[in-house]
């Protein structure tokens, strides 16, 4: 009787891990909706600084940089290493280098978000630049062509 009722709720616990797993969206297609999007207020701060046009539209698009940096690393769990994906191996072989990337990338968006919360036209150009730079390191290392 006892050993049925541990049977039974092993099975409980086990269905309901499956339910969790099923709910996950996949990693992989979230991530790159997530890049594709950090990569759209990037290209609207390229065009602001370039066409010298208000700087203060940017600051909540750079603070979303700033949170999306802070996640990347747990963006690329176990095994989302196969399919499709542009993620190199070095992204699970190195996962301090990936995660500093990660944090280069999320400092110079802050700068990015204080520049335009203060209306600082020459902070948002240098900050965009170091974003643009941090983009590039990381993709250089972490990320197929
Ligand atoms: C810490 C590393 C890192 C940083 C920083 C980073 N990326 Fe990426 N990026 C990646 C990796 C890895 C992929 C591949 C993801 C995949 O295919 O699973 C990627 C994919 C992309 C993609 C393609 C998404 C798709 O739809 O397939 C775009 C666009 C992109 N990044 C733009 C940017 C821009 C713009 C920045 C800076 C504003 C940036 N990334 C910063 C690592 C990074």
């Amino acid at each position: 009787m006892i050993k049925h009722k541990v049977v039974l709720s092993a099975v409980v616990i086990l269905a309901g891990v499956g339910a969790a797993q099923a709910q996950m969206p996949d990693p992989i297609a979230l991530r790159q909706a997530a890049f594709d999007m950090n990569a759209g207020t990037f290209g609207l701060a390229r065009t602001i600084v370039a066409n010298k046009l208000d700087v203060k539209p940017l600051e909540t698009g750079a603070r979303g940089m700033v949170k999306w940096a802070a996640l990347i690393p747990s963006m690329f769990p176990k095994g989302s290493d196969k399919g499709d994906t542009k993620a190199l191996p070095e992204v699970w072989s190195d996962p301090a280098g990936f995660k500093k990337a990660a944090d280069e990338f999320g400092a110079a968006a802050l700068k990015l978000a204080d520049a335009a919360k203060a209306g600082d036209a020459d902070g948002v150009a240098a900050a965009t630049k170091a974003v643009g730079d941090a983009c590039g390191a990381c993709h250089k290392v972490f990320r197929a062509k």
